[in-house]
């Protein structure tokens, strides 16, 4: 090869390097070999109940999902001897937000089964639930799971949020079981998705699919007291955040000059919000939970935000950092009430009106008006209605999700509750009591989380989740949702288990009418971790408290992170 040649090829590498696709950091990633617990790097297994734990079912679980509501939560342990198994053929589905990990998940469920029998196959729908629906999918190879170990996001196979909520899914769904030959099922995905999986699991079990859920969502709001102490994915995204917040703190304290007002996702639950406040201690950090206790009204969580803003401008400090979980409006009573007034009103038009002229086709003058005249809706519905900013009045009228969850994603809260406080300070100045400066800057933080690459402990947990999914499907489960016990501790001592999905399911009001789903879980007040929050965070709003954790570290000594919550929970 000439001078010339080479120095061609070179420059050619180096193009390629600059402009291609692939990202020596992806390659990095992917070289990290996930860490297994020893029950589960002991082969498949055997499972035994685990005695210990009160699980009750809901009457009416019980009538919906006779079979797998007697269903008794299991540990996995190692079996006596090796014996042969059998080759499997698997789904697995991703389903609802995307949550760093699922590729671990998949790649745990792909090695346990090669390893039982490298005959089994695993095949994945695409596209989330509507997958099975319509039977779209491919087989998962070798390749692709090497391609996609510790990488963010779904797309390997693609991600929605599909109910399957009638009989014809569910019959579709039990056709491509059918022609798939499929012996077990692995359902990825947060309450709604493992509601799916809970009937499925009954629904196919006279066909002979197995179904295992597995639990995942950034938001953390599933969770089993004593048995499930995050889902997978939570910690990564609350990292993610927690990184840019941390940096705003930075920004913030540098020039002194702007109210950072930041909203973080998390639909239900103040659980990424509760993290990220740990992480990086803004001013102001709101808990929906605390404000459903408190009875808090729109206008004192305005008040809660402007007295901070009031006396740290007497201290000459007019910037901050303040932390907004994205469903703080559902702990707010009166909002609320009004979400779900608008839910039923709105079905009830839906079910009489066509397509083209359902409600949320109306105008907003002609929503208002037909909420007007609705027998639910009240006078002081109305004033409290028409007293809101006209953004928090739009976003009411939001339509919601195929799972009937109201979509707080699609609201501004956090500009909503900025105009709020500004007005409030105006009238405060006028009287002569607010004397500082209000510049401020609004932030969403929330697809970037659920797409980051995964933590080393989520790296870790999902691929532990594959494989307790498949050991539960290979000692004959079905219904169950794989978890892993003790994971504040070392990998070392973390537990597989299988929880039984039909005793976390509850009543819940979705688009106007109850229906049996997963409950979700709330932030403990009495938890150490929010007692812990309250004693710290009147320090955090008036000093410059601000901690920086920079970003996701993947190796070095700083990657062994956990959760804080996860840690401070888990303290005496
Ligand atoms: P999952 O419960 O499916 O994990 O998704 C939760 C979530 O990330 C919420 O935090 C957020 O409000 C919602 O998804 C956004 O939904 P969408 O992806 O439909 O915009």
């Amino acid at each position: 090869m000439t001078g010339q040649h080479r120095g061609q090829t070179q420059d050619q590498q180096m193009m390629e390097e600059l402009l291609g696709r692939e990202t020596r950091f992806g390659v990095e990633r992917r070289s990290y070999q996930p860490r297994l617990c020893p029950r589960l790097a002991a082969g498949t297994g055997a499972t035994r109940p685990l005695p210990g734990f009160d699980l009750e079912v809901l009457r009416v679980a019980q009538e919906q999902l006779p079979f797998v509501s007697r269903n008794q939560l299991v540990e996995i342990v190692p079996a006596a001897g090796p014996r042969p198994e059998a080759p499997r053929r698997i789904g697995i589905v991703l389903s609802g937000g995307p949550a760093p990990g699922g590729h671990n998940v998949i790649a745990g469920v792909f090695e346990a089964a090669k390893r039982a029998n490298p005959e089994s196959q695993l095949i994945g729908f695409l596209a989330g639930p509507k997958g099975i629906i319509t039977n779209q999918h491919r087989e998962i190879t070798r390749e692709m799971v090497d391609l996609h170990r510790n990488s963010g996001g779904f797309h390997m196979l693609g991600t929605d949020r599909d109910k399957i909520d009638n009989a014809e899914k569910m019959a579709r769904c039990r056709q491509t079981c059918v022609d798939l030959k499929l012996s077990g099922l692995v359902v990825v995905g947060g309450d709604d998705s493992n509601t799916n999986a809970a009937f499925l699991a009954e629904n196919l079990r006279e066909i002979g699919t197995q179904v295992i859920g597995i639990p995942k969502t950034i938001d953390g709001d599933l969770q089993v007291p004593g048995l499930l102490p995050i889902p997978f994915g939570h910690h990564s995204a609350c990292m993610a955040f927690a990184t840019e917040i941390g940096n705003l703190n930075s920004d913030c304290k540098s020039d002194l000059k702007y109210w950072h007002f930041n909203r973080l996702m998390g639909r239900s639950a103040s659980h990424i919000a509760l993290e990220v406040a740990f992480q990086t201690h803004p001013n102001v950090i709101l808990i929906g939970e605390e404000i459903e206790e408190r009875e808090l009204t729109i206008h004192n969580v305005v008040r809660l935000i402007a007295d901070v803003v009031v006396e740290r401008a007497k201290l000459g400090r007019n910037y901050g950092t303040i932390l907004i979980p994205e469903g703080i409006l559902e702990f707010i009573h009166e909002v609320n009430i009004l979400i779900i007034k608008i839910s039923y009103i709105s079905a009830a038009y839906n079910r009489e009106a066509s397509e083209e002229e359902s409600f949320h086709q109306l105008s907003f003058e002609d929503q208002v008006a037909l909420i007007d005249n609705s027998d639910i809706w009240q006078d002081y519905d109305s004033r409290v209605f028409l007293g809101f900013p006209s953004l928090l009045q739009r976003g009411l009228l939001l339509p919601r999700d195929s799972h009937g969850n109201f979509q707080y994603a699609l609201v501004n809260t956090e500009r909503i509750l900025l105009e709020m406080v500004a007005t409030y300070l105006r009238k405060q100045r006028a009287k002569g009591i607010y004397k500082g400066t209000f510049r401020t800057q609004n932030h969403y933080y929330g697809y970037d989380g659920r797409g980051t690459f995964p933590t080393k402990f989520d790296c870790d947990y999902t691929y532990n989740l594959g494989f307790t999914a498949y050991s539960l499907l290979a000692n004959g489960a079905t219904g169950y949702m794989a978890a892993v016990r003790d994971l504040h501790r070392p990998v070392a001592e973390w537990q597989p288990i299988g929880i039984p999905l039909a005793p976390l399911m509850h009543l819940e009001e979705r688009i106007g009418r109850l229906e049996l789903v997963i409950a979700k879980q709330k932030v403990d007040l009495e938890s150490p971790a929010f007692k812990i929050l309250e004693r710290e965070r009147n320090k955090w709003a008036m000093e410059d408290h601000y901690r920086f954790p920079g970003p996701i570290q993947f190796s070095g000594p700083c990657a062994d992170t956990k959760p804080i919550t996860l840690q401070l929970n888990s303290l005496g």
